[in-house]
């Protein structure tokens, strides 16, 4: 699986006044580079996954580990932490705490201590790199949602972390904006940082995802490369989990037609296309 970036040993978490624990003797880990997605049914743990990962909350029981080395939970470690770790909420208004956009983002920059220059510079260049320009002085509470969850991210990514994770960034998001956010999200990816989105929805982490990791009842149930993930159908479906129509088409595909089995499974109708386009072309002379 590569390299591990950040490794949950033994999680236990139960929220105060909590009947049963959130999280239940996690094991599980996050390779770094890839494109991960955490999925499971609303309740499974993930966002809680998440909350610990960022610091915010801490185990009852067990070990967090960035690179081999165990996350400690004093001011200058946390802080320390959360330079390398980046976390996008579910509800951007939980994130948002200033006046306007730019004086969202250069805050996120002052906590880090850099210098005014280099604030300067970095709230412009994440003001362009998101599309912001235009909206810099704008008051937060003036954005659509979409537009505030671009705001977070900004802030977020404006502090360069080595991981962000992502908590159900797709929600509430129509066709257009999902789309808008998956060129973001390639762009950051490419860049070099690490991704891992909380979602309920296989069929996005089916387009998105190359590496997945399953929580069901607080526990890890299943992970791997979303090859072998999606080969245990009957798996995910116990699980409620419902594998995408396109994935049991390239099956048939496979089976019927002998199709080389080096060949990636398609992301969307279009690589379907193109890849049977290819395997049909006859072979040059
Ligand atoms: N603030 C909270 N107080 C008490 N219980 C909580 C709280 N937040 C989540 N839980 C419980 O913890 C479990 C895991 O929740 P969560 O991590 O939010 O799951 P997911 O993000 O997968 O939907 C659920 O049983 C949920 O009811
Ligand atoms: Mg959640």
């Amino acid at each position: 699986m590569g390299e591990k970036m950040l490794e949950f040993q033994d999680i236990n978490y139960t929220y105060p006044g909590g009947q049963k624990p959130a999280l239940n003797g996690l094991n599980s880990s996050i390779p770094a580079t890839k494109k991960n997605a955490l999925l499971g049914q609303n309740g499974s743990g993930k966002s809680t996954l998440l909350f610990l990962a960022d610091g915010l909350l801490k185990p009852q029981q067990g070990q967090i580990r960035w690179a081999r080395e165990r996350l400690n939970y004093d001011r200058h470690s946390l802080n320390q932490w959360r330079q390398k770790i980046g976390l996008a909420f579910q509800d951007p208004e939980q994130q948002l705490v200033a006046g306007t956009v730019a004086e969202d983002i250069a805050y996120g920059l002052y906590t880090l201590k850099l210098s005014q220059a280099e604030i300067k510079q970095r709230l412009g260049q994440t003001l362009a790199e998101f599309g912001l320009q235009d909206l810099a002085n704008h008051p937060l509470h003036h954005l659509s949602l979409g537009q505030k969850r671009r705001v977070a991210l900004a802030g977020v990514m404006a502090r360069q972390p080595e991981l962000l994770l992502l908590d159900e960034p797709t929600a509430y998001l129509d066709s257009v904006q999902t789309g808008n956010l998956l060129e973001e999200l390639e762009r950051i990816h490419a860049a070099g940082t690490t991704l891992v989105i909380a979602t309920h929805d296989l069929s996005f982490a089916y387009q998105w995802a190359d590496w997945i990791v399953i929580l069901h009842e607080g526990q890890l149930i299943m992970s791997g490369e979303a090859q072998d993930i999606f080969s245990q159908g009957n798996r995910l479906a116990e699980l409620h989990l419902a594998v995408p129509i396109l994935w049991e088409v390239w099956q048939v595909l496979v089976s019927n037609l002998s199709l080389p089995n080096t060949m990636p499974f398609p992301k969307t109708i279009r690589h379907l296309e193109e890849q049977l386009r290819d395997w049909n072309k006859p072979s040059q002379p």
